[in-house]
């Protein structure tokens, strides 16, 4: 099948990436010309993108579309596609790489005592937080977390996202730690489900009333196995900040992942710098996200070391804590970092236009560079075909059309939708033949 796109003012293509690292640092963040044409057209055979020309070259080609029309989609009676965006622009299908995708339950009580004075440490210690979350998702059972699962896909397939890690984490019992993977992997089966990397993140929390040396021993001994037998996960997570796993455990758990085949992620220095993200740079792992409070020199050893710092901007936003500044400063150095949202109890925003809003709105950060972290450099973390995350000749074809015209418009209607449909290999997902408001 042939899909042909015409009248695009912007495309993203986002080609100033590294063919070595597969990804955008530095200078070429800020620079629009590099990363973002003009008059592209795009022709997609059987999901894969045979060639991005002007628009005119496309359209002759292909013969017969009116792009002066306000339709926006024409099948010809072989099946074959026209879209005319109507001058709205392209960006690449969106990547969110650190979610909490599957829990039970609801946590929105919590809000209340945080405003009253109590920190995200204190609601811990009193049996809230990621505990009250394990209670009800261990009650609840397969079906219910597929169903849950289903409609949060939904919601971020429909502000652009189409490619997800989903991490569990919830569970913290080997039961229920392969129920959510589970869960999580049978979600791929349904008819337009992004892409999923699964993530088995069985230390997030300690269970109340466990010696906590011996939970590290089952996790190792028991759990690790368990999950590396029913193949269920591709990585590994550990929350390491003080208060929760340490430096010493988190070594050896990754370790241990890692020679039993998983890759492996970290949650490091969210709250204070615990030295997480200089683990991270040791163990070379492929992302350490949050790291809001690490030190220069770990974040300059991380990237030197090929380790993609994450940062989580919708924690810090739910918090009420202040935004990072560190985002312009890996930019400055040339520092690998992407953007994801952090999905979970405590931040709900499934939205990576809402993500893109933080790091514009609140951090300064360009459109252009926030884009690249949350597309390319996003993926560069996860196992991706070519052309997720960037719009490339032979690539995937995985693209938003936006409801604006320049590029930058993903990221500028915060608490709005700024995608208007995509598509993802052959499927268009969220189509509706209305024509685009402004
Ligand atoms: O990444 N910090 C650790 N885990 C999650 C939050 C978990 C929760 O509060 O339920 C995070 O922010
Ligand atoms: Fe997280």
């Amino acid at each position: 099948m042939d899909t042909v796109i015409l009248g695009a003012s912007e495309v993203a293509h986002l080609s100033s990436v590294d063919p070595v690292t597969g990804r955008i640092d530095g200078s070429d963040l800020l620079n629009r010309k590099k990363n973002i044409g003009e008059d592209i057209g795009i022709h997609i055979r059987n999901g894969i993108i045979q060639r991005m020309a002007p628009n005119e070259e496309i359209q002759h080609e292909w013969g017969d579309i009116r792009p002066d029309t306000h339709q926006k989609m024409h099948i010809t009676p072989e099946g074959n596609r026209w879209i005319n965006t109507n001058g709205k622009a392209i960006v690449p299908g969106f990547v969110d790489s650190h979610t909490h995708l599957l829990w039970d339950g609801d946590r929105s009580h919590e809000m209340a005592l945080k405003i009253e004075g109590k920190t995200y440490q204190d609601l811990s210690k009193l049996g809230m937080g990621i505990s009250t979350t394990v209670k009800a998702t261990r009650n609840s059972d397969i079906s219910r977390l597929i169903e849950i699962g289903k409609n949060r896909i939904q919601r971020a397939r429909s502000m652009g996202t189409t490619t997800m890690e989903a991490k569990s984490g919830y569970g913290l019992d080997t039961d229920t730690e392969l129920r959510l993977l589970s869960a999580a992997k049978s979600l791929e089966d349904l008819h337009d489900a992004p892409a999923l990397h699964h993530t088995w993140l069985g230390a997030h929390a300690y269970p109340p009333d466990v010696h906590h040396q011996s939970w590290n021993e089952h996790l190792v001994d028991e759990q690790l196995p368990a999950i590396i037998e029913q193949n269920i996960a591709t990585s590994v997570d550990v929350f390491c900040e003080p208060g929760w796993f340490d430096l010493e455990f988190t070594e050896d758990i990754v370790h241990s992942s890692m020679r039993k085949g998983l890759r492996s992620r970290l949650h490091v220095d969210e709250f204070v710098d615990g030295g997480g993200l200089n683990l991270a740079a040791e163990l070379r792992v492929d992302s350490a996200d949050h790291a809001g409070y690490s030190s220069d020199d770990a974040r300059e050893k991380a990237s030197k070391a090929g380790v993609n710092t994450g940062f989580l901007p919708g924690t810090p936003y739910v918090h009420g804590d202040p935004m990072t500044n560190a985002i312009e400063q890996c930019i400055n150095e040339g520092w690998k970092w992407s953007m994801a949202t952090d999905f979970n109890p405590n931040c709900r925003s499934l939205s990576i236009p809402f993500v893109g809003s933080l790091a514009v709105h609140r951090m300064r950060i360009p459109p252009i560079a926030a884009l690249a972290a949350v597309t390319v450099n996003a993926a560069s973390t996860l196992d991706t075909p070519l052309g997720v995350g960037q719009l490339i000749e032979g690539g995937v074809a995985d693209l938003n059309i936006l409801q604006t015209e320049s590029a930058d418009g993903w990221c500028l209607m915060p608490g709005d939708n700024p995608v208007d449909f995509s598509i993802h290999h052959t499927s268009l997902i969220g189509y509706t033949s209305n024509t685009n408001s402004n």
